[in-house]
């Protein structure tokens, strides 16, 4: 059935991020494909609860690229890469997608463009070739050396100097990726007109690839040095990103962007932004003047002060607490456990081999708080990161020292030699024949029927899906909170993080359990307001009328 647009549907979506090459290959050649997440749909969403209860899909990079950076170089942003598919197939996919009433999220990548796109080629063409000012171009200093001090997020320099026409470009990540030159009205309305075409397709949104560089200090000035970085410290690390990154006229960019979603009913912006909760909040706008619908929030993930955000109470209660304080009233957050670009969570909690415990609990957390959750594929049976032989190695971005394939290998769907993902050879290696779709497919107790139990109860319990989110609490081994919307019980979300048990209050007197992470569990009842809860465990408890 095809769901008439609808504005606000993202606000009660679970969404769930493909990374194309890696989740469904259907032509043998090792690398994933439209046609293949075509094939897949079903477990997504069937409309049963036997599939995940999937509202949207965002597809990482499907544009036609080099792929230096595996699609994030996009050298036409309005076909599909060959190893992808074509607009056909496209077409179908957002057709089929629809039939079952998921929405599809493309990934739309404004900050810079590949260097093999033709408005790059053109512009390195000549100085004075009409899209010269379409990218950043400037003269070396006097001894030769870039214009300022920037450093790329991939190490090195951001500028790469380019001998023909005898000036520095800018790139932010690498040096196949030069920045756009958003100053420029020419630039800003040809992307905004990509936008468009796959609006006009069907497309139900975008999520946008670093959203806070596109606008840079006019005047291109040094960043200042990081008090707080050592050496041995990340390079990146080593400046303040004060004049590339989230400046202020990021933020009016960003509005003229939303003008364009808006010509288009029910299409969704989703911001991938990094800052403090008070950053992030100020990429969703003003009620009069709005922002994206959405910005991530990934600090479950990585915090300011942290590189990997650890799995206690009072630090995830911060979290959801500035992220409460600070989302603007007329949206909600959006977090994620996982994606792409960093190490996956049950690998990040794994120190005392209890990481796939923790995926149980957080699982629990990500669905029960007040936020439109993003999914990476794979989370939901616990894949971990994948140890990549040298040789085997394809991500070129060295910020951590292996780069990003450990996360990115294929979905595990079965115990086959090509795991149901391809009948060839894998562009990047398999995991342990375990965890995989078909062996957690019919067991209770597994995570993808936690995950599956969740989404779908989410779904029922109006307090949950749209619910507002008060009396966060716990203590320094339980965070604890609740949901509750007009003419609908209240529910509670109550996390363990310490591997004993504990004894959770709750804002409410009695109550059942509705899910925990131990099915054993699941009939647990509250009595004078307190759960007790299992070791690494959580639950959500719907308060007795
Ligand atoms: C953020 C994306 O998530 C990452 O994968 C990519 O390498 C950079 N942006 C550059 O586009």
């Amino acid at each position: 059935m095809v769901a008439a647009p609808q504005d606000g549907w993202w606000r009660e979506a679970v969404c769930y991020q493909i990374y194309p090459r890696s989740f469904q290959d259907s032509n043998g050649d090792g690398i994933g494909d439209l046609e293949g997440i075509i094939r897949r749909l079903d477990y997504l969403n069937d409309g049963t609860h036997r599939s995940l209860g999937i509202d949207a899909v965002w597809l990482s990079p499907t544009f036609p690229s080099p792929m230096a950076d595996f699609g994030y170089d996009v050298s036409d942003y309005c076909d599909v890469h060959p190893d992808f598919g074509s607009l056909e197939t496209m077409d179908r996919l957002i057709a089929e997608c629809h039939r079952r009433g998921i929405r599809l999220l493309l990934d739309w990548v404004p900050n810079h463009t590949s260097d093999r796109h033709p408005w790059f080629l053109e512009s390195r063409s000549s100085r004075n070739n009409p899209r010269r000012d379409w990218y950043i171009w400037r003269d070396p200093k006097p001894d030769g050396s870039p214009p300022n001090n920037w450093r790329s997020v991939f190490g090195g320099p951001a500028w790469t100097f380019d001998e023909a026409t005898g000036q520095y470009y800018l790139h932010s990540f690498l040096k196949e990726q030069p920045d756009l030159n958003w100053r420029n009205p020419d630039v800003e309305a040809a992307m905004l007109q990509t936008l468009r075409f796959w609006f006009e397709r069907g497309v139900d949104g975008f999520r946008i690839d670093v959203i806070g560089r596109i606008l840079k200090h006019p005047d291109l000035p040094d960043n200042p040095p990081n008090p707080a970085w050592r050496p041995g410290d990340r390079e990146r690390f080593s400046q303040l990103w004060i004049h590339n990154h989230n400046y202020p006229d990021v933020f009016d960019a960003v509005k003229r962007i939303r003008r364009v979603f808006d010509e288009y009913p029910g299409r969704v912006a989703v911001g991938e932004v990094f800052g403090s909760p008070a950053e992030i909040a100020r990429f969703y706008g003003t009620a009069e003047a709005p922002g994206l619908h959405l910005a991530f929030n990934f600090h479950f993930i990585h915090e300011e002060g942290h590189v990997v955000t650890p799995w206690e109470a009072p630090v995830l209660r911060r979290i959801i607490a500035n992220a409460e304080a600070t989302v603007p009233p007329f949206s909600q957050p959006c977090f994620a456990l996982n994606n792409h670009d960093r190490s996956r969570f049950v690998t990040r909690h794994n120190y005392d081999g209890r990481g796939y415990e923790r995926a149980r609990a957080a699982a629990l957390l990500l669905l029960g708080l007040r936020n439109t959750p993003f999914i990476y594929y794979g989370e939901e049976i616990g894949m971990a990161d994948v140890d990549i032989p040298p040789e085997r190695q394809q991500d070129p971005a060295r910020f951590r020292s292996i780069g990003r394939d450990p996360e990115r290998t294929p979905m595990q769907w079965d115990s086959t030699p090509g795991r149901g993902f391809t009948t060839g050879e894998p562009w990047l290696p398999f995991g342990p024949l375990s965890p995989n779709v078909a062996e957690q497919d019919g067991d209770p107790d597994s995570l993808l029927s936690l995950y599956r139990r969740a989404i779908w109860l989410r779904k029922e319990l109006p307090s949950l899906s749209r619910g507002a989110l008060f009396a966060l609490g716990g203590d320094d081994r339980t965070v604890t909170w609740a949901r509750s919307a007009a003419n609908a019980p209240a529910v509670a979300v109550a996390v363990n993080t310490s591997a004993e048990p504990a004894s959770a209050a709750l804002p409410f007197d009695a109550g059942r359990v509705a899910i925990s992470t131990d099915r054993s569990h699941d009939d647990a009842r509250v009595r004078g307001g307190r759960l007790e809860l299992p070791p690494l465990g959580a639950a959500w408890v719907v308060a007795s009328l």
